[in-house]
């Protein structure tokens, strides 16, 4: 963290925290909160958010809740600029001039059966809201008209990133070579959270999420009858052997950055019951917290695979298909825009509602954002304890406390607001810089 900015964020809590009843400019943060509870809001953002779990669409399909996006910043006379990466749709509202910030939410759902029964359960056989992504587009289109309607409080360029495809298909970076970060000077992103209890949020600097990975491997021998199995050249046994000796790159260590996952997710052989097949085809997932760990254990996973298929005279091609499913890059919060994002929700909701928490293996993608400026992720909270507890994401039964919608749109709307004012403050620390450069 540089100096200026030490000299900002000092400034900042100072502010925050003695300031915050008086001149109604430096209490945005708990007076978006407000704002973003009231009866016709909540129930406007509800009302989206269902609109879009009714009509879940897969990466780079989201033409309906592209539409509905922009049909709703329309309405609240925000400029757009549309398409970016097929539906992406990206957002202005403030000064129209620098300095700009970024927030980001993501539009795709996942291609599974929604087991929920309720009112608004996904229309459509075999596709759900079941990460969240629906709520993600209400909190941000929340932001969208909290910020609208104080656009005088700006002093700069709030962007709104609503990107496609978050699930495997690397929409973030799509909506990067598309341009959306140009001039851009950070940005934000969050995600709901089933465990964390409603009214709270959790990050860490840092690693936050995993980098993560595919590969596909075809491994080979020689088909044969079941009944003289000396006669052919076994592809079962050898991938077999294969996924036991992956198990072993697998480590977990005291600390989790340490840590990394290889899961064999498919096996694919044979179609008889007496018949050695020629080949057969695993394929997995693998993931680590650093770039470097990241590219050592995909090397890993290249030599146990054809090593240990060559022990049983098969031959084996690994195939990470980067194409397709690109390589998604560790997950990290940069130091300084963590402490401002504390200062900013203990503002907010107090300071005993803002965790800490360990890195996760999940991954996210975006973490592309973050390789090209400075990028900060975090948690939201959405469980009630006094309600039933809620599943996990990707689970049939997943389910959003839509209770959680206000927190995140005003979460939003004041880290756009406040580091808009900390990029001024910069500006006008002239003598911060010339430290910088010493
Ligand atoms: C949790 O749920 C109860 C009962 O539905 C409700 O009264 C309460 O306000 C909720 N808590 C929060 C923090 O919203
Ligand atoms: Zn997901
Ligand atoms: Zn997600």
């Amino acid at each position: 963290m540089g100096f200026s900015n030490w000299v900002f964020l000092v400034l900042l809590l100072y502010w925050l925290t003695l300031t915050s009843s008086s001149d109604g400019l430096s209490d945005f943060p708990p007076r978006f909160l407000d704002y973003a509870k009231r009866q016709d809001f909540f129930d406007w953002m509800v009302g989206v958010r269902r609109k879009i779990h009714e009509n879940p669409e897969l990466g780079y399909e989201e033409f309906e809740t592209s539409k509905l996006i922009r049909a709703e910043l329309d309405k609240m006379g925000i400029k757009y600029k549309y398409p970016y990466a097929v539906t992406g749709v990206v957002g202005f509202i403030g000064t129209g001039k620098a300095p700009f910030v970024a927030l980001r939410a993501d539009m795709d759902a996942l291609p599974m059966q929604e087991m929920v029964e309720w009112e608004h359960k996904s229309k459509v056989p075999n596709k759900m809201h079941a990460c969240g992504h629906d709520s993600h587009v209400a909190m941000l289109l929340g932001a969208a008209r909290i910020l609208q309607e104080h656009r005088e409080e700006l002093k700069g360029t709030v962007v709104l990133v609503f990107q496609p495809a978050e699930e495997g298909g690397a929409g973030a970076k799509q909506m990067i070579d598309a341009g959306a970060l140009e001039n851009v000077k950070a940005i934000f992103g969050l995600h709901v959270d089933s465990k964390l209890p409603l009214g709270e949020v959790a990050s860490r600097p840092g690693p936050l999420l995993a980098a993560s990975g595919f590969f596909q491997a075809v491994i080979s021998g020689k088909g044969g009858h079941a009944a003289i199995p000396q006669h052919s050249i076994d592809p079962i046994l050898a991938a077999s052997n294969v996924i036991v000796s992956l198990q072993h790159l697998i480590s977990r260590e005291a600390d989790p950055l340490d840590s990394q996952v290889v899961t064999v997710a498919k096996f694919q052989g044979g179609g008889a019951f007496n018949v050695i097949p020629d080949s057969v085809t695993i394929g997995g997932t693998f993931r680590a917290f650093s770039k470097e760990s990241f590219k050592q254990l995909r090397q890993r996973i290249e030599e146990v695979v054809t090593g240990q298929a060559a022990v049983h005279r098969c031959k084996a091609v690994v195939d990470f298909q980067e194409k397709e499913k690109p390589f998604f890059p560790p997950t990290v919060n940069k130091k300084d825009l963590h402490e401002y994002f504390q200062a900013i929700a203990a503002n907010m909701i107090g300071a005993e509602k803002v965790k800490s928490m360990q890195p996760l293996m999940g991954s996210e993608d975006f973490s592309f954002y973050q390789e090209m400026i400075p990028g900060y992720f975090f948690f939201l909270g959405m469980q009630n304890e006094t309600q039933k507890p809620l599943q996990s994401a990707h689970s049939p039964y997943f389910e959003i406390n839509e209770d959680a919608l206000p927190y995140g749109a005003a979460l939003h709307a004041s880290l756009a607001t406040g580091y808009l004012l900390e990029l001024q403050s910069e500006v006008h620390l002239p003598k911060g810089r010339h430290h910088d450069e010493l």
